[in-house]
């Protein structure tokens, strides 16, 4: 899919005060500091349409995009380790879970795990925290440009092994990196195929 355009529409603390929509939506979680952001910048041809940092934390709303007039983009905050207090946490955590569960538009929640590290238990708990809800979702392993394709290799397996513990059926995984822009034909490739877009 060619993305001709990509514009930012609002941000949203609660996803009761998103207008509903027809059209389809993508969203993007992960760890603080994953990548969400990055990724989604690389798959618009965009440099600065989501705001990135090098400090967890950057995302603190759910940001919603048009894409070509047809598709909707959610950039969501992260989960984990930013550097933020406890109660600025658990206000994302309720935003994020409401917005994953009651959007009747989502079609996907893309779910990006860091291809450098072994698997993390707080991504495991979200995954598994997700699929017991029935969120449609698959795997994106970020940042692969930053080691060898052994070691995301190995990395992309160990964490599907984990991940194969609690679940029958494995949903579909990516490997992408902003820099490189490795995974962009890919993902956009499937949010096309999923909708006839
Ligand atoms: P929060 O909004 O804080 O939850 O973070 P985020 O997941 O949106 O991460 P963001 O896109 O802001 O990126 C975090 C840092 O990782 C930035 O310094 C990015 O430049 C860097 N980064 C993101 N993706 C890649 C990638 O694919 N390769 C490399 N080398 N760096 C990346
Ligand atoms: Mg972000």
């Amino acid at each position: 899919m060619r993305i001709d355009t990509a514009t930012f529409l609002a941000s949203y603390a609660n996803v009761n005060t998103c207008p509903e929509s027809e059209l389809p939506e993508y969203a993007f979680i992960g760890r603080s500091n994953v990548g969400k952001s990055s990724l989604i910048n690389m798959l618009t041809n965009h440099s600065k349409l989501a705001k990135t940092s090098s400090k967890p934390g950057k995302t603190q709303l759910l940001n919603q995009f048009l894409i070509n007039d047809s598709w909707l983009l959610m950039d969501m905050p992260g989960y984990g380790w930013a550097k933020v207090s406890k109660t600025e946490k658990a206000k994302w955590e309720i935003m994020n879970q409401q917005y994953l569960l009651e959007r009747k538009n989502l079609c996907n929640l893309f779910v990006l795990i860091d291809s450098r590290i072994p698997p993390q238990k707080i991504d495991l708990e979200f995954l598994n925290w997700a699929g017991e809800n029935e969120i449609p979702l698959s795997i994106v392993f970020t940042k692969a440009d930053k080691q060898s394709k052994n070691h995301t290799q190995s990395s992309v397996a160990a964490f599907m092994r984990e991940l194969k513990k609690y679940w029958i059926f494995l949903p579909p995984s990516f490997v992408t990196s902003a820099e490189d822009k490795r995974g962009k034909e890919e993902l956009l490739g499937y949010i096309e195929e999923a909708n006839g877009l």
